[in-house]
């Protein structure tokens, strides 16, 4: 996709933000050293300067790849949300893999969030203080009990539990965070999906005013994403509240996002607003901008490489060396079923 000038500012955060912490940062935050050194910039999905560099063979930390990718998650411990001024606190300290939290300042400072801006270090600045309450979410469509609920009647009607997933960005870099929330299955299970349904359609809000990046530029705003209908129902897909024991941040997409760990990070749509059940595969806005790039199931795959870049390693953030991306992102056993007999390629 053609890059647009109109959604960036021009301005790379190493002249906004004074030189020692910009370099202090990205050599110890994000392991970027050697990106900021040759003067790659790392790009917003979809955006022509999106060209993570390839990995030299040196550059995989062997380690990585040596581990099994069969370990299945525990299911989440329960937990209550904490307010916005309690510290934030994971009840986890790793994944099921073995894998570290990713920090909770890089968890909150490096967002992908378009309606905002492209800049990734940009976007908690710029959504700090939008309004998340009073949030309501609409679940409809081919449902026999259409309902909107409240986002405080959600958090008591279902459990939240703590559910720690990799979040891998079709970017090539990747997160351990540990989320907090519910499955899915269970807000849809609620509506009662008639037999006509085979997807569901998520959307995000719609505030031009608001969100300086819809006021403009090639995208179909709202945001919308899909998953089908089996895929929504894996014990997998989480509605998530929180992360690290507290309510999300507007940067991760408060009040409430979708979390969909076995799929490139652009499915896990945030800021809810709309949810319907729909007999016909939604068009994503990726989809829409970049049909080429950007596929309706975005499965993590590192044998099907995007068009512009490999899909073969990532970058953990906070650690310097690439490491090899698993297959469905580590989630296999739970999910490969679903596409069983697919063509991975075809359907990408
Ligand atoms: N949802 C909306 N509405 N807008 C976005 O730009 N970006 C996606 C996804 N959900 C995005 C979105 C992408 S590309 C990624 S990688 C994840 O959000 C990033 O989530 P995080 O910022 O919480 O890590």
């Amino acid at each position: 996709m053609a890059r647009n000038p109109s959604f960036r500012s021009g301005i790379p955060s190493s002249e906004i933000t004074p030189e020692p912490v910009y370099l202090d940062r990205r050599a110890f935050m994000r392991g970027a050293t050697a990106l900021a050194a040759s003067g790659v910039l790392l790009g917003a999905c979809g955006s022509d300067d999106a060209l993570p560099p390839a990995p030299a063979v040196a550059d995989l930390d062997p380690s990585a790849s040596a581990r099994p990718p069969t370990a299945t998650p525990a299911p989440g411990p329960k937990v209550a949300l904490a307010g916005p001024d309690a510290p934030p606190k994971a009840l986890a300290s790793s994944d099921e893999l073995g894998d570290g939290l990713t920090g909770f300042d890089d968890v909150t400072g490096y967002n992908n969030f378009y309606e905002f801006s492209t800049d990734k270090e940009e976007v908690a600045g710029l959504a700090a203080g939008y309004p998340t309450e009073p949030w309501a979410v609409k679940v409809g469509g081919l449902v026999d009990r259409p309902r909107t609920f409240a986002v405080e009647d959600l958090v008591k009607q279902f459990d939240q539990e703590e559910r720690v997933y990799r979040l891998r960005c079709v970017e090539g870099w990747s997160m351990v965070i540990p989320w907090v929330g519910f499955p899915l299955r269970k807000l849809l299970e609620a509506v009662a999906p008639t037999g006509q349904a085979r997807y569901v359609r998520f959307e995000t809000i719609h505030d031009p005013a608001r969100m300086p990046g819809q006021g403009g530029g090639p995208y179909a705003w709202p945001y919308v994403e899909g998953l089908r209908l089996d895929e929504a129902m894996n014990d997998l897909a989480l509605v998530a509240t929180g992360l690290y024991g507290k309510s999300l941040l507007p940067q991760n997409g408060a009040p409430l996002r979708l979390v969909v760990p076995w799929k490139y990070g652009f499915k896990s749509i945030k800021s809810i607003v709309k949810i319907d059940l729909v007999a016909e595969q939604p068009t994503s806005l990726w989809m829409d901008a970049a049909p080429n790039e950007y596929g309706f199931y975005a499965n993590v795959n590192p044998d099907v490489p995007h068009p512009r870049w490999s899909q073969s390693s990532e970058r953990r953030i906070g650690e310097l060396r690439r490491r090899r991306t698993l297959p469905f992102n580590g989630y296999a056993d739970q999910v490969a079923h679903l596409y069983a007999g697919m063509d991975l390629e075809t359907y990408f």
